[in-house]
């Protein structure tokens, strides 16, 4: 089985899909690695590490296509990867971050060409698969950076600082939503010294945020049915939202740094910090909303700048862990690596189909587009629950017509 590892195309995208530790542990494992020259530089891995892990270095993107039977990128599809959907061919195995929620006519067209892509992102909350998760591996690196990325922004230091020229008070940090990325942000800036405070609309994080070192703020909002089987959140009502919202200004008006990490798989991020209460913040003060890639939870933000409002910076990173780039990369290799060893049958050529964690990130395999957006869901489910109320109104017409006459028949007794 030949291994392919192209350059990404992301501008702003500096990891590579395997490094070379990873590549000799895979070579050892009796794949072929071939890796487009040049792949590994920006995460500081070069050619010469490749090939002393025993992979083949070839010329371009276009090499590793021709070759490879599976093409492992770090983004795809979806993010920047120009002609790749004209560069698969039939029975090509493609794994990667590959954005399903943003595709569309190009699933058709790898479906088409006879791919099978495996999206990463679609990895199930089961313990087994936990070695394969990129978003988690890859959310901890953010939640951590992000917290370092504000230390070095705020004019103020994190921790409390008793000198013989005063006593300066620990910086206050606000995390709003505690998953993999908020409870990292937690830790990182707990271990910095500042004041921390930690938030999310599960109700059952409360003791991770407490484990950390920091308060758990509690809302006065109805929290049931707020996450899914899967453990995430679910799409709450704008009315929910309103008043979260409402209750949340008081804390973000009293945080130097508020970093949030609120999202919702497959949706717009809520918007949580509103342009008024970031104008309620003290100048000086920074938002770090690291929800940017879907929308943001604050209004104010735009992806991978920094926009100042009433003295606030509001910082929208979409991509924290290309500035830790060496690190991400081997997280990020490890959690590839592990996933092919789950792919195949015994005789590791053969897809193992039936295996939860294949058919949860699979989006077209034999011709056949087999995953379906979120949002396409729903809309089956509400249309198969409109048709059925429709046959059981029927059937309760259908009903009363026939009791009519035992109604009668009453009537008459
Ligand atoms: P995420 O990236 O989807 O969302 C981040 C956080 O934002 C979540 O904690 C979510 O509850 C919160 N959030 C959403 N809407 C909010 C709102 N309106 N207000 C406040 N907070 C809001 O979630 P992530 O980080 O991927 O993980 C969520 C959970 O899944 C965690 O408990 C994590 O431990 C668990 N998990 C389990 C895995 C496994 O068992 N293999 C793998 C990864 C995560």
């Amino acid at each position: 089985m030949i291994l392919g590892v192209p350059t990404e195309t992301d501008p702003g995208e500096t990891r590579v899909a395997v490094v070379p530790p990873v590549a000799a542990t895979l070579v050892e494992e009796g794949y072929e690695v071939c890796v487009a020259s040049g792949a590994g530089e920006r995460s500081d891995w070069s050619d010469d590490d490749y090939r002393d892990a025993g992979c083949e270095i070839v010329a371009d993107r276009e090499a590793v296509f021709e070759r490879a039977d599976i093409v492992a990128h770090v983004t795809g599809l979806a993010a920047a990867a120009d002609d790749d959907v004209d560069r698969y061919r039939e029975e090509q195995i493609v794994v990667g971050q590959l954005g399903p929620y943003d595709l569309d006519e190009e699933l058709a067209l790898l479906a088409d060409r006879g791919v099978t892509a495996f999206a990463l992102e679609l990895m199930p909350r089961i313990s087994r698969a936990q070695s394969m998760d990129a978003l988690s591996s890859m959310a901890s690196i953010g939640g951590d950076k992000s917290a370092i990325v504000a230390a070095e922004r705020l004019p103020k230091m994190f921790p409390l600082q008793m000198t013989a020229a005063g006593t300066v008070q620990p910086a206050e940090v606000f995390v709003i939503g505690a998953g993999v990325a908020g409870l990292q942000a937690i830790a990182t800036a707990d271990r910095l010294g500042a004041a921390v405070r930690g938030y999310d609309i599960r109700l059952e994080v409360k003791q991770e945020v407490e484990s950390l070192g920091a308060d758990f703020v509690e809302l006065d909002l109805e929290t049931e049915g707020t996450g899914d089987e899967q453990g995430y959140a679910q799409e709450m009502d704008e009315e929910f939202y309103r008043q979260q919202r409402k209750a949340l200004t008081r804390v973000v008006g009293e945080s130097d740094v508020v970093i949030t990490t609120a999202a919702i798989p497959g949706r717009p991020a809520p918007e949580l910090v509103t342009t008024e209460m970031v104008e309620g913040m003290d100048p000086g003060s920074i938002v770090i909303d690291l929800a940017a890639a879907t929308g943001g939870n604050c209004d104010l933000t735009v992806p991978d700048e920094t926009v100042e409002h009433a003295g606030v910076e509001i910082y929208g990173p979409t991509n924290l862990p290309a500035t830790v780039a060496h690190h991400a990369s081997q997280l990020y290799a490890n959690n590839v690596r592990n996933f092919l060893q789950n792919l195949f049958q015994g005789d590791g050529r053969t897809l193992d189909v039936d295996d939860e964690v294949v058919d949860a990130t699979m989006l077209t395999h034999d011709g056949e587009i087999r995953w379906v957006h979120p949002a396409d869901r729903e809309e089956e489910s509400a249309d198969a629950t409109d048709s059925d109320d429709d046959d059981a109104g029927s059937a309760a017409d259908g009903d009363s017509d026939t009791e009519a006459p035992d109604e009668g028949a009453e009537t008459d007794d």
